[in-house]
Parts: C-alpha cells; sequence; structure tokens
C-alpha cells in the first residue's frame, strides 16, 4: 500500500507535502482505520506517563495497559519483514524505584521479536547527588520475524576507525566504508548542555535528534518504504524519512505540535538542496526528554 492508498483509508490529512502525511488524531483510532500488514518502519518515542505538558498521568496499570493497546496495533499494521524502533525512558514508582527503565515494565505487551537494546549515550544532563548522573535512554530494535528483516549495515557504518589500514594475512582488515556502530550509540541533544541554543530547536519538550533517527531509517527500512512515527511530535521523523527519500505518516493528538511539524517541514523543505545548510539539519540537531523528570529526583 502506498502513501496515497493510505490517505484514502484515512481521509484528509492536517497537512500533506511532498511524500508527508500528518493526522491530528489519536494514534490507536488512526491505526485502527488501517489495514493489516502496510507500514514498513514505525520509529516512535510516546509519552512516558511523567506529567509532561502533552500528557495526563495515569494509573501506572492503565499506562501499561494503555501501551499494550498501541504497541499490538503497530504489529498489525508492520510488513511481515518489518521493524519497530521504540525509544524509553524512566519513570518513578513509589517505593520501588527511583528510576525503572520502561521496557522493564513493557516486556510483556509486545509480540515483536525483540533483536536488541540500544543505548543512547548523550553528553550533558542534570547531575546526580546521591546516584550517577543519568545519561542514557534506550532504543528498543523489534522485528515481525526473526528470519526476514532489514538491516543495512553498509549505510550506517561508522567512518571513525582508529586503526583503518590495520592488515590480515596482508590484507587491510577493516571493512573501507566502516565499522559497526556498535549498540551504544552517542548522539548530542539540544535541550541540554550547548546545544540548547541550537536553531533546529523548536518549543516541543521532547524533540528527537534527526540525526538518531537517520541511522534507525538508514538501517532498517530501503527508498521507498512507508515510515510511521504514531507520536510524532515536532515532526522529527518525518524530516529524516524525508531527507532519505522514505514517505512518512505520522500521528499527533496535539494540534499546536502538528502545526509545529507542518511549519518545521516547510522549513526543512526550502532548505532543501542548500549544501551549505544542509548538514546543520542533521549535525546540530538533538533532544531531551527527561531533563525535569531528573530534575525533579536528583
Ligand atoms: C515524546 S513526544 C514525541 C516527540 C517526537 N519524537 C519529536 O521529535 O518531537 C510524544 C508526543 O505524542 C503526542 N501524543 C500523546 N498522546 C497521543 C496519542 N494518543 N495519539 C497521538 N499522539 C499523542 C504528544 O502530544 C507528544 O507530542
Amino acid at each position: 500500500m502506498n502513501l496515497s492508498q493510505i490517505r484514502d483509508v484515512l481521509g484528509k490529512p492536517y497537512y500533506q507535502k511532498d511524500e508527508f502525511l500528518i493526522y491530528n488524531l489519536d494514534c490507536i483510532s488512526a491505526m485502527q482505520m488501517l489495514p493489516d500488514e502496510v507500514i514498513h518502519l514505525t520509529v516512535t518515542s510516546p509519552p512516558y506517563n511523567i506529567g509532561k505538558e502533552y500528557e495526563e498521568p495515569m494509573p501506572l496499570e492503565d499506562y501499561i495497559k494503555w501501551c499494550g493497546t498501541w504497541i499490538a496495533e503497530i504489529y498489525r499494521i508492520t510488513t511481515r519483514n518489518g521493524a519497530f524502533w521504540l525509544n524509553l525512558g524512566y519513570i518513578q514508582i513509589p517505593g520501588r524505584a527511583k528510576a525503572i527503565p520502561l521496557p522493564y515494565l513493557l516486556w510483556e505487551e509486545s509480540p515483536f521479536y525483540l533483536i536488541q537494546e540500544i543505548i543512547w549515550n548523550y553528553g550533558a544532563g542534570v547531575a546526580g547527588k546521591n546516584f550517577f548522573s543519568p545519561r542514557n535512554e534506550k532504543f528498543l530494535w523489534y522485528v515481525k520475524s526473526e528470519n526476514s528483516y532489514t538491516f543495512n549495515l553498509d549505510a550506517v557504518r561508522d567512518p571513525n576507525v582508529k586503526y583503518p589500514n590495520q592488515k590480515k594475512n596482508g590484507k587491510i582488515k577493516v571493512n573501507p566504508l566502516g565499522k559497526n556502530p556498535t549498540d551504544v550509540w552517542q548522539f548530542p541533544k539540544v535541550t541540554s548542555g550547548k546545544n540548547r541554543a541550537s536553531k533546529e530547536r523548536t518549543p516541543h519538550p521532547a524533540q528527537f535528534p534527526v540525526s538518531v533517527i537517520e541511522r534507525i531509517i538508514r538501517a532498517s527500512s530501503n527508498k521507498g518504504e512507508v515510515i510511521l512515527d504514531p507520536f510524532i511530535g515536532s515532526g522529527t521523523t518525518a524530516i529524516a524519512a524525508l531527507y532519505l527519500k522514505r514517505p512518512a505518516i505520522g500521528f499527533e493528538i496535539k494540534e499546536e505540535y502538528c502545526e509545529l511539524a507542518a511549519t518545521r517541514i516547510e522549513r526543512y523543505l526550502g532548505m532543501r538542496g542548500d549544501e551549505d545548510l544542509q548538514p546543520s539539519i542533521f549535525k546540530e540537531e538533538s533532544q531531551t526528554l527527561l531533563d525535569d523528570f531528573y530534575d525533579s529526583i536528583c
């Protein structure tokens, strides 16, 4: 199913440009309208139930059940060889945990096959007083089929190799495209440290860094395959998808963020083709989700 067929099913979007559709809808209702196996890759970060401006905190059990509902929908609409990348942080459980990783709580809620957990490490953040300063979030890499999924390693190799000319039996040992980037990724944020003032920073409190999403989309999809972000916020997933020539769909419950995403896409498309501006959009962008949360527990 291509994007225009998906549009026929979902109706008129809030905004459409190039190969991008954004709907001002609750993602569960929106996904329920879609037929099975139409999305190749979903990349998202949901609300963490920590009282951000875009969420109404729920009792923990309700939150876990709600997550199970949208994860099940993502599973149903994912193609047989498709993937789901889920960014998750931590929450506090009074009397049990200062900061429990959300993946521990959501393990039972996912019918996907888990390939691996990626640690996203960032340099700046709050300073812990009676515990180590938090500097990571997780990306869970899920696939629908354990035996059939996309992994374009050459598209995401890290060219920063320490000994590029090292030889074994007279042959250069290192792949000329670079090394495997490993399961620990370092990308800066825009909401902490010096990147707070980045020109790519939007008012959205949980903006993804484009650079992380770019790596995920390169690794887990091919040109032309449809990408979904059911909690699209400021539109970061769409920018990375459009840059990499993948059609994209976003759902967002708050109209002001739909507007923000639309404005951001317009701006990106205006910059497209300008070689001087292009790299900055992908190198300087970054985000945080949990600074306020850590501020509250430090
Ligand atoms: C963690 S933020 C995502 C930020 C995004 N990754 C970015 O780069 O801007 C979660 C987003 O989900 C939206 N949201 C919350 N509940 C939703 C729902 N039921 N359906 C669709 N969007 C929802 C929130 O308004 C918020 O913008």
